[in-house]
């Protein structure tokens, strides 16, 4: 193969299948060629994966986490799920889209990041009361913070005598499961490319945890040439104290553990690029909206504003100053994210002719 070893990636696939799993998401997703966007950087080849097609709620990279998680949370005999993220978490949207088809019951807690605006039900907060999720919004002025209230709630719940699941952020353990779908993810797109004679120089992605860790220990463990170039979204991991590569590598390893595997991932194989953030979380810059109305106006594709296009704006800069050559061949990860496009209508500074 091309982009793997195929003895390495059947053992990978091998213990990836041997763990419970429900099916939600429409796999495998597309891998497309950007002629376009390739023509308009006058640089490399660049093709995106399309995981904003996962299905779920409109879809994302949690979607084929949730397959595992919640496969694992139905083998326990659970019944209720507790998380919580930013009001627009593509995360939470998911979980409860997964829920609902799961047959759980899920409750969220949602923190404002965006002040006042974080109060009107649209974007990803207004899908995730249609699919039937117990919602509440609270000011923390951190994740530790959220985390306790995310805790308390399923406490509360437990105490009413549900079997509760506590998920992210009040449960930051077992992240090496979330990964073990971009393992699989990983297998799945060196597949793709073998059929399409294509060989990857590099995988681009926002992250700051668990999808880069289940593509890092794939690629790795399958002896891949790949290689993997993380954009988080976030100014510094979740968990305190920790850089991202360390985050990483340690649920890298976790996922590996999990799965019985002896590769190994050592922070400093990694590559955690933290200068596309911009002025914070979910704020954007004029980067992130060049690179959001670049990818719309060449390919037809929407970007998200809050993870794919830092991630893009920071592999436009990589092909700008020349940091990636003509001939090589690009795939970026289509991660999700979209419903808060509509959430951030003020944010993108678009305008419109009116007449009267
Ligand atoms: C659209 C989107 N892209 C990327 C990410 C980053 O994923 P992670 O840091 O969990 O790997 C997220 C996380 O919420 C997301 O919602």
């Amino acid at each position: 193969m091309l982009n793997a070893n195929t003895e390495r990636l059947n053992e990978l696939q091998a213990a990836i299948d041997a763990l419970p799993r429900i099916p939600l998401a429409n796999l495998p997703t597309p891998l497309e060629h950007c002629p376009r966007m390739s023509a308009e950087v006058g640089g490399p080849t660049l093709w995106v994966k399309r995981d904003d097609l996962t299905g779920l709620a409109m879809g994302g990279n949690k979607t084929r986490m949730f397959e595992y998680v919640l496969g694992q949370v139905k083998a326990d005999g659970m019944d209720t799920v507790v998380g919580g993220a930013a009001v627009q978490s593509n995360y939470c949207r998911q979980l409860a889209a997964a829920c609902a088809k799961a047959g759980l019951d899920c409750h969220l807690v949602l923190r404002r990041v965006r002040g006042e605006k974080d109060d009107q039900i649209q974007g990803g907060i207004l899908l995730d009361l249609v699919v039937g999720a117990h919602v509440t919004v609270v000011d923390a002025p951190r994740w530790p913070e959220l985390g306790e209230l995310v805790r308390a709630k399923a406490e509360e719940l437990s105490n009413q005598g549900k079997k509760v699941f506590t998920a992210r952020v009040g449960n930051e353990s077992g992240l090496g499961l979330y990964a073990v779908s971009y393992a699989a993810a990983a297998i799945e797109l060196v597949k793709q490319a073998e059929e399409l004679d294509l060989k990857i120089d590099e995988l681009w992605l926002c992250s700051s945890d668990t999808t880069q860790a289940g593509l890092a220990v794939g690629l790795k463990h399958m002896e891949s040439p790949i290689k993997l170039v993380g954009v988080p979204a976030l100014p510094e991991p979740v968990m305190p104290g920790w850089t991202f590569e360390e985050c990483i590598g340690s649920i890298a390893n976790e996922s590996a553990e999990l799965l019985g595997l002896s590769t190994r991932l050592d922070p400093s194989e990694l590559i955690s690029l933290t200068d596309y953030v911009g002025p914070g979380y979910g704020v954007m810059d004029d980067t992130h909206r060049e690179a959001l109305r670049l990818v719309g106006r060449t390919e037809g594709l929407l970007l998200d504003p809050v993870y794919t296009s830092k991630m893009v704006s920071g592999l436009l800069d990589h092909i700008r100053t020349g940091r990636i050559s003509g001939d090589e061949n690009i795939v970026f990860l289509h991660t999700g994210g979209l419903p808060a496009l509509f959430a951030y209508n003020e944010e993108l500074h678009l305008t419109l002719e009116v007449t009267t």
